[in-house]
Formats: C-alpha cells, structure tokens, sequence
C-alpha cells in the first residue's frame, strides 16, 4: 500500500505527464502546490463516483486539463483576491457581511442598471449581492431563468458577458462580493447539449436521460417526490419523438446525468469560466437531485455530496477563492450534511426561515427555540445565510419528528400553516397563495411577499413590527443575513402575473415585482410605510455591523421560560442576549430567569439602558439585544 505522501507524488506526477507545464513558470508552480493540497481529495472523491471504469485515468487527465486551463486564464486580480481569502478563510461569516438578492431586470433592468444602483446597495449596506439567474434561458418560460441555455452567454435582454465582468469588478471595488447562480442538476432544452442530443449525437445523448418508453420512468416514479405538480405529473416529460426525458422541474429544464464523466467535465468548464468572471459564491442550485437511483427517492444521495465536494476541490485548484453555498430545501437533517469546508462552505437556512413563519403563525416559539438548540452551530469555516423570504415559496421543511416532541403532528400543522398563511384560516393578517396545491398528498406550499404574509396588504397595524421581528432574528442569530429586495421597503405582493400566460401557471411571481419605484423614494419619508420599514432596518443593520458579537454562526439557546418569548446568547467576549416576543400581546420574562445578567444592561436596538433586576416586559412582537459587558 502507498502512504499518503506517496500517494499524492504518483498524481501530481500522472499531471505533470498529462499536461506537459512548463515547469518554471510561476503559473505552475502555483497550480502544481494546490495539486499537491487537493488532487488526492478530487481523485477520491471521483474514484467513488467513476472509479470502476475503464477509462478513469483518460477522465481524470480531461479535468486537469480543463483546470490548467482555466487557471491559465485566471485574472490576476482574481489571483490577489485568492491569496487574500485563503489568509482569512471566515471572512464570509463576519458581522460586516449583510446580503441582498434580486432579480436584475426586475430590480435594474439590465447589467448596467446593477451599476447604477451600487450606491443603493451602499445604502442599505450590503457586502453580499446575488444576482438571480442571468445566462442566455429559452424566451417565454424559463422558470425565471433556473433553465439555461448557455453558461457563457448572458440573457441578451440583460447585457453581455463584458457587463457581466463589469458588474463584478464594480461590485468588488464597492466591497461587494458577487453571487451567481450554478443551475447544474440541469440544462433547458435550448442548450446547445440538448439540441445536439435530440438531433441523435451520441456523445451528447449522454449528457441527460432519455428513455425510449414509459418503462423506467414508472419505475423511477414509484419513488421520486413531484417537485411541480402543477406542471407536470412525476419527474419526467415526453419529448416529440414519444421518447422521455429526466425533468425533475419543468418540461424544459432536463436533468443532465452525471453517471457520465464527460458530463462532469463539462459542467467544471462551466463553472470555473463563471469563476474566472469575478464571481465570487456560486449558488448551488437544487443540489440535492443530482444523481439518480433506482428504488430511491433520487434525492440527497452519497454520489450527489461526492460530486459536490469533487466540484469544490476543482474550484480549489483552479479557482481558490470561489466558494459553495448549498439549496438544499430538504429534511433538516439532509440539509446540514452540504455543509463543509470541503462541500458547500455556506447554506440557505431553510428551518430557520420556516420556522419564523411558523412561530408568526402560533405566536409560540417552541420549533424555532428547539431548531436553535439542536440544529444550529456549524463546523468551523461554514455558516448559514438566513433569510425571511426568498425567490421561492416557504415549504415547511421542518422535521416530523422535532414536532411530534411538542405533541404537533407534522402533516396536520402544515395544513393549518398552510390554511393559516392563504387567509383561510379565521382572523388570519397573512394574505399569502398557495403554490402546488397537490390534492393527492395534501402537500402545499406558500407564496407571498413578506409584507403581504403579515398583513401590511390589509394596512393591520401590527405587520411592520412583525417585519422586524423576523428580520432582527435573520440579522443576529449567526450567519449571513440575506435580503430579498423590495422587503426592506415592504414591497407587497403583484397580482399582475396572472395576466402572463408564461407566468400564470407558478405563483412564485407573485412575489417577483418590479422594484416599487415610489416605495424605493419613500424611503426616507419616516411617515410611510416605507420609511418606518427602511430606517428601522438600516438602524439594525449598522448594530449588527458594529456588533461582533452578532458575528459568526454559533449560539446558544436561551430558555426565556415563556412560550411566546425566543431566546439565544450570541458572542463569546462581549455576549449578547437575544429575546424576541412572537405574539401580539405583551410578554414577560421573570427576573429568576434573568437572575444571571447584572442589575441594568444595554438595549442595542433602542440604545435604552434596561432595567432586570425585577424581570422585563417585551411590547408586541419586541426583541431585545442586550449586550452584556465581559465579566472579569
Ligand atoms: C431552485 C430555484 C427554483 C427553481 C429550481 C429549479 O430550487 O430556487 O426557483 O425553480 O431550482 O432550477
Ligand atoms: C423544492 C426543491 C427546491 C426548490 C423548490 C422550488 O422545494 O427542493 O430545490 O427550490 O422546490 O419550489
């Protein structure tokens, strides 16, 4: 048996001999030492996927060379930028970073528009902007872009690839850190791969899974999950020659297979081009269904987290500053096994954002206090992107069996939650939609705006302080806080895409207006909506930033000993204490319970010193971060 020493000798000399560097130059001197760190990791991670094939080694030398390549081409500005992450690999998880999303057209109307709106993003104080799905997508339906037809091409109705650089490089010298989406379970069938597979190409019938009849996809169908209902029944659509193919979404977004290497080379070309852009994340889009099993449910399987972390040590060698963050909308405990240095480094938070709506919903905090507790703190050099609302619907992902420990049976609550946030539930403030009502299963999810779920449509006096209750949990729980845009100016819901034949199908565009032009100039008009929303936003933002305690991602839970009231401490010097009152009523927390804070502390949220000693009283929906100086 080789050690690992001599391990890693015989694969970066099999590199050497596959790509004949010139082996003075400063480029490979670099790349060979970032061999020598991850070629062992990648070629295991790909031996467990692709190990038992004749033509293993002719695939691993295909990659390399692709990663040479590319990194050949790296920007050298993109090389400083690696150098300096590698130096400080937590930077993502400071309290400085506050992230906003939008779509670009939507919110700027093209590439250019982003530019402009730079000092906007100042303004609100972001250092974390994704950018919705902006590559070349079929006209009409493409899922709002999440079906590509060309990772090199930009939608010709936003810009070009150059202003795409552009973006990044303004961003960048703004402090903004770009964030793109890499939609790789899937190509629309407009990409030159599908095209080529349709016309009968071999190679690039390998790229996806076809089926001559309805034999296999039955089987398969017996046990994937339907993702679109509405759209289409199972996970597969009929192609005009009666053939079918793999679509886990839309009939247009066919699933590329990734039993075939050659696949995977071509999406790590994809991805390190999109790198060598000024990207800095990659979103990681529906990470969970990239390889498919027979008899399983074809979701979050070993050879999904092996690709995933073989893209990562690609990104590694050829691309080191570029990292993961994962969507996986699955199972609470599926979610957590994305996150690692060596997978994704970062992940949406879909419990937590779940949870606060639930909480909103039961005014109690018992599942949001429990997910804290237990499913909360990362490994080292990870974290979490929590949100409030998002692109896509709330599904309620929490899991059956933390709800069965409250006596909440999992399928009925979502019911309610469901009927709760459509306004079919008596004295309801939310006026979301459902989104894939499914009869069969009962599933369902939910639709909206945040103003529009917690009332602000209907003007209920309560919904501003409900909207910053969510966002102050968002903002100090540890992790990265992510905006949708339009939220901080309580953007409400846009009934108008009914009217779209492309859209009227997917309630998702109900939460996906044009940016509200009067709401954006309200902003700092304190008497609307808008402004009271904006200012107190910004107000908690500046703490957070100013705040390093509220940086980072672990926590510890607080038993507020009240069911209404949420508790966490934050921070290991100067701590913080977090308490969040989720009903409309005044609540209490006991001075026994607080008996372990000093006499008065700081309320960095109202700046107000607050008295404990004889317990405190929250208003509705107030939260408290009081700052507790270090004991010596
Ligand atoms: C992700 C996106 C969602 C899209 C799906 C298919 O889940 O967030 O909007 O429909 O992927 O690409
Ligand atoms: C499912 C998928 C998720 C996707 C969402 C879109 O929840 O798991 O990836 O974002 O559907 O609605």
């Amino acid at each position: 048996m080789l050690n690992e020493q001599q391990q890693t000798h015989l694969l970066v000399r099999f590199a050497r001999e596959q790509l004949v560097p010139d082996v003075t130059s400063s480029d490979w001197q670099a790349f060979e030492q970032r061999l020598t760190q991850y070629l062992p990791a990648l070629t295991n991670e790909l031996s467990t996927v692709y190990g038992e094939r004749a033509d293993f080694l002719n695939f691993l030398a295909m990659l390399l060379k692709a990663a040479y390549q590319a990194w050949q081409e790296r920007p050298n500005a993109l090389k400083v930028q690696d150098a300096e992450h590698e130096h400080n690999p937590d930077w993502f998880s400071s309290e400085k970073m506050v992230g906003g999303v939008c779509y670009v057209d939507l919110f700027a109307g093209n590439l250019q528009g982003i530019i402009q709106k730079i000092p906007y993003f100042q303004e609100l104080g972001l250092t974390y902007l994704h950018l919705m799905p902006l590559f070349k997508c079929p006209e009409g339906q493409s899922d709002g872009g999440y079906a590509v037809s060309s990772y090199r091409e930009v939608n010709p109705s936003l810009g070009t690839i150059e202003d795409l650089r552009a973006v990044a490089q303004a961003l960048k010298a703004a402090g903004i850190t770009l964030v793109v989406d890499f939609i790789f379970n899937h190509t629309s069938n407009e990409h030159s791969w599908a095209q080529e597979a349709v016309k009968g190409n071999p190679h690039y019938q390998d790229f996806y899974y076809f089926f001559p009849d309805r034999r296999m996809p039955d089987a398969y169908d017996l046990t994937v999950r339907e993702i679109f209902p509405d759209q289409h029944p199972g996970a597969f659509s009929q192609l005009e020659d009666g053939r079918w193919v793999w679509t886990t979404f839309n009939s247009f977004q066919w699933d590329l297979n990734y039993s075939n290497p050659a696949t995977f080379t071509a999406m790590a070309e994809e991805m390190l081009f999109i790198a060598n852009l000024g990207v800095d994340i990659l979103r990681m889009d529906a990470v969970a269904f990239i390889w498919k099993q027979l008899g399983t449910d074809c979701e979050n399987l070993p050879q999904a987290h092996a690709l995933i972390r073989a893209f990562n040590a690609v990104a590694r060698i050829a691309a080191p500053s570029l990292l993961f963050k994962s969507e996986a909308i699955v199972h609470p405990d599926k979610v957590v096994q994305y996150i690692a240095p060596n997978e994704c480094q970062l992940s949406y938070n879909p419990l937590q954002m779940a949870l606060l709506w639930n909480s909103l919903a039961t005014r109690e905090v018992n599942l949001l206090q429990q997910a804290l507790e237990r499913r909360h703190n990362l490994p080292a050099h990870t974290t979490w992107v929590n949100y409030v609302r998002c692109h896509d619907d709330i599904g309620w992902t929490f899991a059956d069996e933390d709800a069965a420990e409250f006596g909440i049976n999992g399928f009925f609550h979502r019911q309610f939650l469901n009927q709760f946030y459509v306004n079919r539930f008596a004295g309801s403030f939310a006026r979301g939609v459902p989104f894939q009502d499914n009869p069969v299963t009962g599933d369902c999810r939910i639709s909206g705006m945040c103003a529009a779920l917690v009332g602000l449509e209907q003007h209920d006096p309560l919904a501003i302080e409900r909207i910053m209750l969510l966002h102050s949990v968002a903002l100090s729980s540890g992790g990265l806080p992510l905006i949708y845009l339009g939220d901080e100016v309580g953007t409400l819901n846009d009934y108008e895409f009914a009217n779209d034949p492309h859209k009227a199908e997917d309630s998702r565009w109900v939460h996906r207006p044009q940016a509200d032009a009067v709401r954006y100039e309200q902003r700092h008009d304190l008497a609307s909506d808008a402004g009271k929303i904006f200012n107190r936003l910004l107000n908690l933002i500046q703490i957070r930033k100013n705040t390093p305690a509220l940086g980072g991602t672990q926590l510890m839970s607080f038993n507020a000993r009240n069911p209404h009231v949420l508790g966490y401490w934050r921070g290991a010097k100067e701590r913080v204490l977090v308490l969040a009152n989720f009903s409309e009523h005044a609540q209490g927390v006991s001075a026994l319970t607080l008996s372990a804070l000093p006499e008065t502390v700081r309320d960095l949220v109202s700046q107000n010193s607050v008295t404990v000693v004889n317990g405190v009283k929250l208003a509705p929906y107030q939260f408290l971060w009081l700052s507790i100086p270090i004991s010596t």
